[in-house]
């Protein structure tokens, strides 16, 4: 059988993921790589997540080995929607989607907001992940450099006159480059947004593991603060993941984002996986509970500062190089 000549024409342009291959470079000694994405493995709370997991099968197992909602585990959601409110935002549980990782709420937001052909703001160089969930739209770039105080929005303004329909950024220790973008520069971007309201994509797979500095306002508070509104109702749509603070072998991850968008989402996951595993969402939800998420994240911000202050460069230089 021929196979390639029934595949779907669109697929001639999907491709393995160049990140595989970067990995060979995280194996190094002493090498805690961000640029591969990979946590390190010996800070993986297994004894926690054993312990969660007997919880759950002996106190709801039927229900937790049962299909369950699209739009994630009720006590997740709101564990999640409490952690991402502050003085700036009220997130609601229903403004939380669970996903399959953090890939997969780019795969949807992508399947959800892009045309062919559309164009898309996003740093130079940026998470091989996205450019790889972009590849089946053939999509024009709209790429914006970055500094050592992140991506330089000074150049968006004219990027916004293309009409882009999107705008990605990792704001937190970017992948690949390892930048911050500056709170100077974020509220500058968010006040972009009043002339030109395009989708931003705020992708924040590493904001909470900062090691140095203080942690600064996601775009998402700062642009409900620049829009004067305190519900999650602007124009950023958020993602993190529990990848980087427990285990990426879990494979959840969540989207915050206004009421129509999560809306869309939803619909867009149901015809891809149904739901995230209702199995591990309950053990997640058993894992966070009672301050474990945050003593465990101040331990992996204490091992990170004193590994990466070994590291600091060695493996971006080596692949980017
Ligand atoms: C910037 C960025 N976004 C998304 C992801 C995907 O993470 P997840 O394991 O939640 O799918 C990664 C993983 O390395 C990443 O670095």
């Amino acid at each position: 059988m021929q196979w390639n000549s029934f595949f779907a024409e669109r697929t001639a342009l999907l491709k393995r993921s160049p990140i595989r291959e970067l990995l060979k470079f995280t194996t190094q000694p002493e090498v805690i790589s961000f640029a591969g994405g990979l946590p390190a493995p010996e800070l993986f709370p297994i004894d926690r997540i054993r312990e969660a997991a007997n919880t759950v099968l002996s106190k709801y197992g039927p229900e937790a080995l049962q299909y369950s909602t699209t739009e994630g585990m009720p006590a997740l959601r709101s564990f999640l929607a409490q952690r991402l409110s502050s003085d700036m935002l009220t997130v609601k549980p229903d403004n939380i989607l669970i996903v399959t990782g953090s890939q997969q709420a780019l795969d949807l937001i992508a399947r959800v907001f892009l045309n062919e052909h559309d164009r898309v703001i996003l740093e130079n160089p940026t998470y091989l992940g996205m450019l790889q969930t972009c590849k089946p739209y053939d999509l024009t770039y709209l790429p914006v450099t970055s500094d050592c105080d992140g991506m330089r929005v000074d150049a968006i303004p004219d990027l916004l006159h293309q009409n882009p329909r999107l705008m990605y950024v990792v704001p937190n220790y970017q992948n690949p480059q390892g930048t911050t973008l500056g709170r100077k520069r974020r509220l500058e971007l968010i006040q972009m947004l009043d002339q030109h309201p395009v989708p931003l994509v705020e992708d924040n797979p590493y904001g909470e593991l900062r090691y140095t500095g203080e942690i600064e306002p996601s775009l998402l508070e700062l642009d409900a603060q620049s829009l004067g509104i305190r519900a999650l109702d602007g124009r950023v749509i958020y993602t993190s993941t529990f990848s980087k603070e427990l285990s990426p072998g879990l494979r959840v991850g969540w989207i915050a984002a206004p009421m129509p968008v999560i809306d869309k989402l939803v619909e867009a996951k149901q015809s891809t996986d149904l739901h995230t595993s209702t199995f591990v969402q309950y053990i997640i939800n058993e894992v966070v509970r009672d301050g474990f998420l945050d003593s465990h994240i101040a331990t992996l911000r204490t091992v990170y500062r004193t590994s990466l202050k070994r590291s600091r460069g060695l493996v971006l230089q080596e692949v980017y190089s």
